[in-house]
């Protein structure tokens, strides 16, 4: 059965006062259903990284709605929505962002942690996502020792940690050669059927877009379907 994950419904979005306002989202409307791997491209400067900041309630729309799992992301108190990026949403990052200080394993355990799980089932949850992104010789390595590669692929075990139902990821390969870039792009195109997750992904390389289930496209503060793979 299609669940729908995700509604952005007439969003707009501008940032600066008087003279200096721009407005950069103007009627955004997208979904995202259960088992989706939607693609979204667009110029520097569209709007991209902006609808997922929105969509994480990292920023407040000016207009419009947002439901994350049916939760109205703007009408929810700042708990809840603590609380959605928790649990709901898993933020892949274009620089990983990882915590050196941590081993590859700690760092995915850390989101675990953060939910409330005891040392031995966020241990336990972290070996098999490491595991799963055929990491389990890397588990106790300082990311600083590990391939861009490689601590991508701890930055999707870590976004996975908590079983979220939305993989937001702003152009997870951007920092990676078109090889690398292709093998990751290619296991996160798995991600949708073997677990209840969805994910919406920002890129400009279109090579990879063959992974996806749907490409839509971000111009003029619109977001257009491109193509329904
Ligand atoms: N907090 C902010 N304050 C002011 N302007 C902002 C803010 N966040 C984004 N913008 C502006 O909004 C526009 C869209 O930015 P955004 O980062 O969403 O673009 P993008 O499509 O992700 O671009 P890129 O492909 O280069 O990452 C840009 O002109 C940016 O300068
Ligand atoms: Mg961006």
């Amino acid at each position: 059965m299609n669940r729908e994950f995700l509604t952005i419904n007439d969003v707009y979005k501008g940032f600066g006062e008087g003279d200096n306002r721009v407005e950069i989202l103007k009627g955004v409307n997208l979904n995202l259903t259960n088992g989706e791997f939607v693609m979204m491209l667009g110029p520097s400067g569209s709007g991209k990284s902006t609808i997922l900041h929105l969509i994480a309630g990292l920023t407040p729309v000016d207009r419009g709605q947002i439901e994350v799992c049916g939760v109205n992301v703007q009408k929810c108190s700042t708990n809840k929505i603590l609380e959605l990026r928790r649990r709901t949403i898993g933020y892949v990052f274009q620089d990983f962002r990882l915590l050196q200080g941590l081993t590859a394993l700690e760092n995915v355990m850390v989101p675990l942690y953060a939910v409330g799980r005891s040392r031995s089932v966020a241990k336990k949850r972290a070996e098999e996502l490491l595991e799963l992104m055929e990491l389990s010789h890397r588990m106790h390595h300082s990311p600083r020792k590990l391939s861009g590669g490689e601590q991508q692929r701890v930055g999707i075990a870590r976004a996975l940690a908590n079983e979220p139902k939305i993989i937001l990821a702003d152009e997870p390969t951007g920092n990676l050669d078109q090889r690398l870039s292709d093998g990751i792009i290619k296991m996160l195109s798995t991600l949708p059927q073997k677990m209840e997750v969805s994910i919406l992904m920002v890129t400009h390389n279109q090579q990879l877009t063959k992974y996806a289930t749907r490409i839509v496209g971000l111009t003029d503060g619109q977001i257009e379907v491109q193509s329904n793979v």
